[in-house]
């Protein structure tokens, strides 16, 4: 069900918005002031997307997840304690970038085929912002 995706989809954006929270506190090397704007940049475009997630549940009439149990128990975005140097971090970033836009494409189809138009198109952008993530990611690492 597309409700059951859309929370996949809030728990991967909430725990994807954390790890980059989380690298920008603790990112080291020559670069860090870049790094660490970039990756409040990052975070900051994801987080945004959480309470829009959410809200989109509520329109379906279901109550949204907020624990951080919750989310654990949903997410496709792996968790780590550790602190890497800072291209493992970009690399690592990227990889959840990429399981997210999956999360995402797998949630666009659904909502399209249950003619879901305003949540389709949330999804869209969405996917158009986590495409711009990856070409960043990527360029960082070359
Ligand atoms: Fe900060």
């Amino acid at each position: 069900m597309l409700v059951d995706q859309l929370k996949i989809v809030q728990a991967d954006a909430f725990t994807l918005y954390l790890k980059a929270h989380f690298y920008h506190w603790n990112i080291e090397g020559p670069n860090f002031p870049q790094y660490h704007d970039f990756l409040q940049n990052f975070y900051e475009d994801v987080f945004a997307s959480v309470d829009t997630f959410a809200e989109l549940i509520r329109t379906l009439d279901t109550y949204a997840p907020g624990t951080l149990s919750r989310f654990k128990a949903l997410t496709t975005i792996d968790e780590s304690d550790t602190v890497p140097d800072a291209m493992t971090m970009i690399g690592n970033l990227q990889n959840e970038n990429n399981s997210m836009l999956i999360t995402l494409l797998k949630a666009y189809e659904m909502a399209d085929a249950e003619t879901e138009i305003g949540i389709a198109n949330f999804l869209q952008d969405r996917i158009q912002s986590h495409e711009k993530h990856g070409w960043m990611l990527r360029s960082i690492l070359k």
